[in-house]
């Protein structure tokens, strides 16, 4: 039997709570410092999850074995690597080392695998100070739209997308003298690719991994993909789009070879890899790697995946990881993430939660907080409802039916999560 801790807060950890509750291994859960409903199967700790110290402190002192790392910040900041040391090694940590985490945590690094295992992607240019008048020229060379990238993490900000080829050189120059700090001291610019985004998940041990269902999020706050970029306001799995003959070019053309260069560049990596993949006339390419789920992908992929989570993170330790497409549960799941008026922008925390009589579907938690034996909203994103069902509607019109029940000062979602794949 086996006591976890989850590092993070959102849904995806609350959703990660609810898979491994469920596992017949499973003792206790403690999750840091989690949200106002992840205390439903686990227990909330009060860390500093970018603190390892006191994370480890914890982990000896509760007996912990298994640390699952939610967010990608930790890993890139090299927890896992914190964990070699004597004292700590034996505990099992879901995640990549530092070296391997670059794979998200910087975008050249990332580029440059991709091409020295020939994997499709964008064709690109990394600039710094140095260089940047090679980058002008690599500009006037693209049509647009021009895609600028920071190489860094930028809390998911780090991503332009310019029409006009002045406005690009101008903002390459920006980013280049710290418009995104350090994260922007190199520059990736990529070609644009015209295409559906959807994206899969693999768990690897860096020699094999274990493929789970497919999902695509919908990142825009207005209906029809309008508007500002947000963490995501729901997402479905399957993709209808994503047929067998699709999946399997993914599977020959970028996951095996990066799942086969993980393995020659020697990283330690025990984690999930989240390939965001890009539909360009019939082709897969990779537009970014992750080295942790999506959120909210994972409060659709977990619900669908008919293994037991806990067996298969354990399996990455003892080297019994088999490469395998998962079972999956049949049908379509959908969540649709209710948010907090205002956002992305500013909006206001502390709005009481009702919750009264759901009738369908799981809520998952994720800017949440009980204050005072009172449910209130504590983020942006603040609930999401996952709905499972036959067909794609079903589970939509499931998850609606229950966000249109909740109820906070300023709610407000998405209906139209999914819509546009139903007649492809
Ligand atoms: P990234 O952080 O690299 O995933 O980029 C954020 C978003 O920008 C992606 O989800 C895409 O929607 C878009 N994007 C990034 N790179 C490209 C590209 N080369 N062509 C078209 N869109 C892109
Ligand atoms: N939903 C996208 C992400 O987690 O990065």
């Amino acid at each position: 039997m086996y006591t976890i801790l989850i590092l993070g807060s959102g849904g995806r950890e609350h959703a990660f709570i609810h898979s491994l509750h469920k596992s017949p291994l499973c003792q206790k859960i403690f999750v840091a410092p989690g949200n106002g409903g992840t205390d439903d199967f686990a227990e909330n700790v009060v860390l500093d999850i970018k603190n390892f110290e006191s994370v480890a402190q914890f982990v000896l002192g509760n007996k912990v074995d298994i640390v699952v790392v939610g967010p990608e910040a930790p890993l890139v900041e090299g927890i896992v690597d914190y964990f070699r040391s004597e004292k700590l090694k034996h505990i099992k940590v879901v995640g990549p080392d530092a070296f391997a985490a670059q794979l998200e945590g910087s975008k050249a690094f990332a580029k440059k695998f991709m091409q020295k295992y020939n994997i499709p992607t964008a064709g690109y240019l990394e600039v710094s100070s140095g260089n940047i008048e090679e980058g002008y020229h690599f500009l006037d060379k693209l049509s647009p739209p021009y895609v600028l990238k920071a190489d860094g993490l930028a809390a998911g900000k780090g991503v332009l997308i310019l029409n006009e080829l002045s406005e690009a050189k101008e903002e390459l120059s920006l980013m280049l003298s710290g418009k995104f700090g350090d994260a922007s001291s190199k520059v990736v610019i990529e070609e644009f690719l015209d295409g559906i985004e959807f994206s899969v998940f693999a768990l690897t041990d860096g020699r094999n991994y274990a493929l789970l269902p497919q999902a695509k999020d919908y990142k825009r706050i207005g209906e029809g993909d309008t508007g500002l970029n947000t963490g995501g306001m729901g997402a479905v799995s399957p993709v209808p789009f994503v047929t067998d003959e699709l999946l399997d070019d993914v599977i020959k053309s970028i996951i095996d070879p990066t799942i086969q260069g993980i393995g020659l560049e020697k990283m330690s990596y025990k984690g999930f890899v989240f390939f965001g993949l890009i539909l360009v006339k019939g082709k897969p390419y990779v537009i970014e790697y992750n080295c942790r789920m999506g959120d909210p992908e994972t409060e659709v992929v977990l619900p669908r995946l008919d293994e037991d989570l806990l067996s298969l993170f354990l399996s990455l330790f003892d080297n019994s990881l088999e490469t395998h497409i998962c079972q999956e549960i049949p049908g379509y799941a959908t969540t649709v993430m209710l948010v907090s008026g205002g956002y992305p922008g500013d909006y206001e925390k502390g709005k009481k939660i009702s919750l009264s009589d759901h009738s369908e579907g799981t809520i998952f938690h994720a800017g949440t907080k009980k204050s005072e034996g009172l449910l209130k909203t504590e983020g942006g994103r603040v609930l999401a409802v996952t709905s499972l069902a036959p067909t794609m509607d079903q589970a939509l019109k499931a998850s609606i039916g229950t966000a249109e029940k909740i109820h906070f000062d300023g709610k407000y979602f998405r209906r139209d999560i999914g819509v546009d794949l139903k007649e492809k």
